[in-house]
């Protein structure tokens, strides 16, 4: 991506969090666009595949801040600038592993740009990436909205989104 500063470029890789693939499709999206690496977050005890279990259970551990374990990462993120974040929206902030990856990482400096996959309801996400990475620049976030896995705004919206990353 392009520099605050202006016209130095950035390095940049994507990093995301996907229970059911919307918030992957997306990431697939960015990546098949900019070529940007990209690396999935994966909680090390793989959540439910009961759907509305998840929903239940996840509504009261939310709101404890619940700590769940994510497997290491591949990459060595002092070799990038920029991270374009995504996660899907639970209980109207971001999804545990997302926050374990910024608590576990220091972004110190960096830009984030976040992408929160949600189905209309987008709560205080952004504000709290921000508390999570108090030092770091978050730039041009956008709520993709989807209803069930169908998404719901523009595929135009979207690639000028993609155009300034
Ligand atoms: C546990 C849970 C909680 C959710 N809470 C919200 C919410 O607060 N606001 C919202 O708009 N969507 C909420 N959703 C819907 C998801 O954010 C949405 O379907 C998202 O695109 C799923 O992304 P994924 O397919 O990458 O996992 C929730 C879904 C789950 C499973």
């Amino acid at each position: 991506m392009i520099g605050i500063k202006g016209g130095t470029h950035l390095k940049s890789i994507i990093i995301y969090y996907s229970y059911g693939g919307n918030t992957k499709r997306i990431a697939n999206m960015i990546h098949d666009k900019t070529g940007y690496d990209i690396v999935e977050i994966k909680p090390v005890v793989p959540y439910t595949s009961d759907y509305q279990k998840l929903v239940d259970e996840e509504e009261n551990k939310m709101h404890q801040e619940e700590v769940v374990e994510i497997e290491p990462i591949s990459v060595d993120l002092n070799n990038y600038d920029a991270i374009i974040l995504g996660t899907p929206i639970w209980w109207y902030t971001m999804t545990p592993p997302i926050r374990t990856f910024l608590k576990n990482n220091d972004l110190s400096g960096k830009v984030i740009v976040p992408f929160a996959t949600n189905g209309g309801w987008l709560g205080s996400t952004f504000d709290d990436i921000k508390k999570y990475a108090p030092n770091s620049n978050i730039l041009n976030p956008i709520s993709i909205k989807f209803n069930g896995s169908d998404l719901a705004i523009s595929q135009d919206e979207l690639n000028e989104w993609i155009l300034k990353l």
